[in-house]
């Protein structure tokens, strides 16, 4: 997917350059072997990061998010908690090994990403094989994906990519709020679906070996 970036978001963004990243100044981050390091894709507006960091000061969060004006408003969410545990890129998942080296990563979280329903568009979801070996090298062994989204359909792909991909899946729910966990943190996207009466999808994935 191509950056979409426009030359007055970048001025704005600017103002948040405490918050906002660019990619190499993102590497003290990722190699400050003193803290976990939990990765968001796909961050949206940024409600669900900004209060994750906030619960869990002493962990490390980095969001990443292709769309520029959508990192504007979740920096405002970051800037207005004074959070100092999160950063926020600008930056296509798809390039995410260029971004973390091996086994560099705790914890990622997927939440709600986009469905890509065409059959023919099917590796360009985030959890397809294809991004599931990404993750694998990516994530310490033992480390987790967490996965939530509304739509059934990528859910049960999902399942079975991440069966392709040799990953073991727990906590499996197609009804996340029927008993809904005290430390769910519920997303932008979750609140509409949910509000629409639509039910969430969940599960944890743990790599193995990494
Ligand atoms: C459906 S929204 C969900 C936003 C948020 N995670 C939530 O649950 O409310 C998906 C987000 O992922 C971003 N996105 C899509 N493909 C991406 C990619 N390849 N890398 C990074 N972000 C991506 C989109 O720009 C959008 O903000």
């Amino acid at each position: 997917m191509r950056l979409r970036r426009k030359p007055h978001i970048d001025e704005k963004l600017q103002a948040f350059a405490d918050f906002v990243t660019a990619r190499a100044d993102v590497q003290p981050i990722v190699k400050d072997a003193t803290r976990e390091l939990y990765v968001e894709l796909g961050t949206g507006k940024g409600d669900f990061i900004a209060a994750i960091a906030e619960r869990n000061p002493q962990i490390n969060f980095i969001g990443l998010e292709v769309e520029a004006t959508v990192v504007l408003a979740a920096a405002r969410k970051v800037r207005d908690k004074n959070l100092t545990n999160v950063r926020l890129i600008v930056f296509d998942a798809e390039n995410i090994a260029e971004l973390f080296a091996e086994h560099a990563v705790d914890r990622l979280y997927i939440n709600f990403c986009d469905p890509w329903p065409k059959k023919r568009h099917a590796k360009r979801r985030l959890t397809h094989v294809r991004f599931l070996e990404l993750y694998k090298k990516i994530l310490k062994p033992g480390g987790e994906i967490y996965f939530k989204t509304d739509n059934r359909g990528l859910f049960d792909f999902s399942l079975e990519q991440f069966a392709l991909a040799g990953i073991d899946v727990r906590d499996v729910t197609n009804d996340l709020h029927a008993a809904e966990p005290p430390d769910n943190i519920r997303t932008e996207y979750e609140t509409r679906f949910s509000a629409a009466g639509v039910p969430i999808n969940s599960c944890v994935a743990e790599v193995a070996n990494g």
